[in-house]
């Protein structure tokens, strides 16, 4: 079967497709998954460089999130052949999913309804968790809100549930016109690209005299410290970009005289077992009934792995990027 190894740290070419033995079941709680669609991250761009929080050991294989078919199951998995399932592999600690068949236990797939596509189902994973548990953590209900790479995966999704949560104002900031045309057919109120001049008055204007009950910044660096200056005097910075926090001296000065909240916000320690499975029914559940729909930016063959890390990495993709066979 195909898989992507990475030998060295680097640019994009470091991500080789190689020919690796088919898996295989060696357990009566296992499955093999003949994946249909994976997920392309983020982090995976930042740790393919070894920019990340966590350096991985080599050679290695990324990937944390898949969605596909049975293609064989062991008889205490209760699980028919041919079933759709989807498989967070980030909950199990595990990666791997740049590559055409997993082996995994049967306990860590979630049933994956006809409705919901391979593709949407791989989206709802990082970026859907993310998004739902940041909406939980810190309601927008009544609130206006401001969201930062609002036309990524999590930014995406993040708007539609904040809306449907209840929030009073969405404001949007991404990186190109496409994005922002992309958060406002999500449901974002107002739109501005940060990578243009003058994008901070305007998203003070648009705040009010207020300013904005909740920040939602997931992509964190230098700009980090103006949303400080947007908050309203009990407002909330939930922040969400490990590794990249940048918030000045007189900013920190400023949450703490006027009695503001930062608030760190990280996926993996959120996530517990039972409430995995559960959390991504939800989530299936409201893109099957149509109330949520994960924005699909980009489809690259498993083949050419090293042109979907471009695309994230060069700011060009909208929604989610998704590998495919
Ligand atoms: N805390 C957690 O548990 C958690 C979980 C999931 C994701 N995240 C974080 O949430 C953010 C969004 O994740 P995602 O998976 O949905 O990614 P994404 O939004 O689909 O893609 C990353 C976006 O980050 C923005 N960006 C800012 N600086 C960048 C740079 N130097 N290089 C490339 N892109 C840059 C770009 O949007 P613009 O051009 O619009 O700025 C880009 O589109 C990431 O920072 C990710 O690490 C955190």
């Amino acid at each position: 079967m195909k898989s992507v190894q990475i030998n060295e740290f680097g640019e994009p070419d470091v991500l080789t497709v190689v020919e690796a033995t088919r898996p295989e079941i060696r357990d009566d709680d296992e499955i093999l998954v003949h994946v249909r669609a994976s997920g392309v991250n983020f982090f995976e761009v930042l740790m393919r460089r070894d920019q990340y929080a966590v350096t991985p050991s080599l050679p290695a294989t990324f990937g944390v999130e898949i969605a596909g078919t049975l293609e064989a199951a062991g008889r205490n998995t209760g699980i028919p052949v041919g079933s759709r399932v989807a498989v967070p592999l980030f909950a199990i600690g595990r990666d791997g999913g740049y590559a055409e068949y997993v082996v995994v236990k049967g306990a860590a797939a979630v049933p994956l309804p006809e409705a919901v596509s391979f593709e949407a189902a791989v989206a709802l994973q990082v970026q859907g968790l993310t998004a739902l548990h940041a909406v939980r953590q810190t309601s927008p209900n009544g609130k206006s809100v401001l969201i930062t790479a609002a036309g990524g995966g999590v930014g995406t999704l993040l708007i539609q549930l904040a809306k449907q949560a209840g929030a009073k104002r969405i404001v949007a900031l991404a990186g190109s016109d496409e994005k922002l045309r992309t958060a406002v057919s999500q449901g974002a109120d107002l739109a501005f690209n940060y990578r243009s001049g003058g994008w901070s008055a305007k998203c003070r204007a648009a705040a009010g005299d207020a300013g904005f009950d909740i920040v939602y910044d997931f992509v964190g660096g230098s700009q980090t410290s103006s949303f400080v200056e947007m908050l309203t005097q009990t407002g909330v910075l939930l922040f969400g970009a490990l590794g990249r926090f940048a918030l000045d001296i007189p900013s920190m000065n400023k949450l703490l005289a006027d009695g503001q909240t930062v608030k760190g916000f990280a996926l993996l320690p959120l996530l517990q077992a039972g409430a995995v499975r559960h959390d991504l029914t939800e989530l299936f559940q409201l893109t099957a009934a149509g109330r949520l729909t994960p924005v699909i930016g980009g489809r690259f063959p498993l083949q050419n792995t090293a042109d979907a890390h471009r695309f994230v990495e060069t700011r060009q993709s909208t929604g989610k990027v998704i590998l495919v066979p």
